[in-house]
């Protein structure tokens, strides 16, 4: 009786603590607050990115609103963030089908060999983006609506400096998703600890470990690189930023309170980090959900041997124009044991093997994730990067833009694949890297290493990136900002101490010199005394 006695009780008190820590569950809740989230435009990877963290800012009870474009407003909706968010829409200074021929051209240009006319197509994307950025800030209905909606703070994606800008009118802390490497190269505008001395810039093909010409070369490509980045990124938006009476675009971008970046030391060079950095790489990489049953059966079928999955992104227009390059992947497919998944949109007008399976859209994550997958070949887009290391998956990759390079580089460096180079691409060499990734298992170990290094986390990288914006929103993020901005070049590389100490010194060694003269002149002209007295 006693016993049970016990049991009831110790049931209540148990009750009891579930409905206290319930009650402190909702209390916290209660500062749940409006977060403004300015994706880029709404595309692809870039949406993905702070939709990953949205949907952890969601479960800490916040309420998030995106700022997506009309080109992009049925992607977002028809994605599994559809009904998650709320939506403000703004309207593009041009017609939504010319939005989307931009791209493509862009995507166009990128694929065909030789040099394409990608500088000038992407110049014509970055002044579209600088004129949405005006019709923005001009739209006093959108605007209103913003200002009324009593955000809390604004996360935007770098790739875009509106986002900084809208931050800045609307009065509110602004936050930065930074889609590429390195963890350092991008906040080196707050004083990071981006050494040229041990790691690589984007530029070049090294590693962290380099000769006297390698850093000379790597300290002058990242001098070169970070300008280049000024001048395309935030030099654009000078004249909109004067006209609301703003500081310059890079001071504003120089004021964001965090930044998450893509990146995760398991798949980067080591370097130091300021306290409001966070590297948050593989916010897109999750563990596998069931796959469609027409994927599910075609990869049963291929036995022992198991698949590869093919996925370049929007990067590589696999169309007429490009067909000979369709023909080289097809070739080399067919002669791999394996079974192969592409996604390519259009369907090729030869034969293809019964042994690849050409999709218009593939669920990647889930892919990577099934036990009978091999290898991936790839662009080297940071998602994709960082979901193989997620999965443990040897990769081949054929980096065609920008930070993809850099991604190539570490993934042959860290020994989790190869690479291949797009301008000397043949069908052999794609057969030969794909049969040397599956079938030496030095590769496949080293993706199981990385996995599991990554995967060793207290927390998964969105659920990180959202802890620190709640974290910021509650408590402020003062005491992790570097002061590096109220120092001038010379305080800062230490010049005005280090002058200091050599002038010094030099005026020591200058008055150690005087000293000694005049003692030894003295000493001298006492033993010359001397002596003159003893011969007296
Ligand atoms: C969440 O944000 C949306 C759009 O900004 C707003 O309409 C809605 O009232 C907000 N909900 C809450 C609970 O604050
Ligand atoms: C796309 O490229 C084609 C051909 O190069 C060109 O005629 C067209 O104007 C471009 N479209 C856009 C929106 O830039
Ligand atoms: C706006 O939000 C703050 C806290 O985030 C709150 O104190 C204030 O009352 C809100 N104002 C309106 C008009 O909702
Ligand atoms: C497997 O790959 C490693 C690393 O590239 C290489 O050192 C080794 O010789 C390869 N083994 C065989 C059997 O080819």
């Amino acid at each position: 009786m006693t016993m049970l006695k016990i049991g009831v009780s110790s049931v209540f008190e148990r009750a009891k603590i579930v409905a206290i820590s319930l009650l402190m569950t909702l209390t916290i809740s209660c500062e749940a607050s409006n977060i403004l989230v300015s994706p880029l435009i709404g595309k692809g990877s870039h949406f993905y990115l702070s939709a990953a963290i949205g949907e952890q800012l969601l479960t800490r009870g916040h309420n998030l609103t995106y700022l997506v474009s009309n080109a992009f407003e049925d992607h977002v909706r028809q994605s599994r963030f559809g009904e998650k968010f709320h939506y403000e829409i703004f309207k593009h200074s041009i017609p939504v089908d010319e939005i989307h021929e931009q791209f493509n051209n862009f995507s166009r240009s990128l694929s065909l060999p030789g040099r394409g006319n990608e500088m000038e197509v992407s110049y014509m994307i970055l002044a579209t983006r600088r004129n949405d950025c005006a019709t923005i800030l001009g739209d006093k209905m959108l605007m209103s609506r913003l200002r009324s909606a009593n955000f809390s703070s604004l996360l935007y994606d770098i790739t875009w400096a509106c986002g900084a800008i809208i931050g800045e009118v609307l009065n509110i802390p602004y936050f930065a998703v930074v889609p590429y490497p390195s963890p350092c190269f991008h906040t080196a505008s707050e004083g990071s600890g981006f050494n040229p001395a041990f790691v690589p810039s984007m530029l070049t093909s090294y590693s962290h470990i380099m000769s006297f010409k390698e850093r000379l070369v790597n300290t002058f490509s990242f001098i070169m690189h970070r300008n280049l980045a000024i001048q395309f990124s935030f030099k654009p938006y000078k004249e909109l930023s004067n006209q609301y009476n703003l500081l310059d675009p890079y001071e504003l971008i120089k004021r964001t309170k965090m930044w998450f970046v893509n990146s995760d030391f398991v798949g980067e060079y080591p370097c130091a980090l300021p306290p409001n950095v966070i590297p948050v790489g593989g916010l897109t990489a999750k563990d596998p959900e069931q796959l469609p049953s027409d994927i599910e059966s075609f990869i049963q079928g291929s036995g022992g041997d198991g698949i590869i999955i093919c996925s370049f992104g929007t990067f590589l227009v696999l169309d007429e124009s490009n067909m000979a390059l369709v023909k080289m992947f097809v070739d080399a497919f067919a002669r791999l044991p394996q079974r192969v998944i592409w996604l390519l949109k259009t369907s090729p007008p030869f034969p293809i093997p019964s042994s690849i399976k050409i999709v218009p859209w593939l669920p990647q994550n889930d892919i990577l994730g099934h036990p009978r997958t091999k290898a991936i070949f790839f662009h080297g887009g940071h998602n994709s990067y960082y979901e193989a290391i997620y999965h443990g998956v040897p990769a081949v990759v054929m980096p065609i833009f920008a930070d993809q390079f850099g991604v190539s580089n570490r993934i042959a460096q860290f020994g989790l694949g190869l690479k291949l180079n797009k301008e000397e691409v043949t069908s052999d060499l794609i057969y030969e890297a794909l049969y040397e990734v599956t079938s030496n298992r030095t590769y496949m170990q080293t993706a199981i290493r990385m996995s599991a290094n990554f995967r060793n986390r207290p927390m998964k990288p969105a659920e990180r990136a959202a802890f620190w914006i709640d974290h910021a929103i509650k408590h402020g993020t003062d005491n992790f900002e570097l002061p590096v901005d109220s120092l001038n070049i010379f305080q800062y590389y230490l010049i005005d101490v280090i002058a200091f100490i050599s002038v010094f010194m030099i005026f020591s060694i200058y008055l150690l010199i005087k000293c000694t003269t005049v003692v030894c002149t003295h000493i001298c002209r006492f033993r010359n005394i001397s002596k003159n007295k003893k011969i007296d």
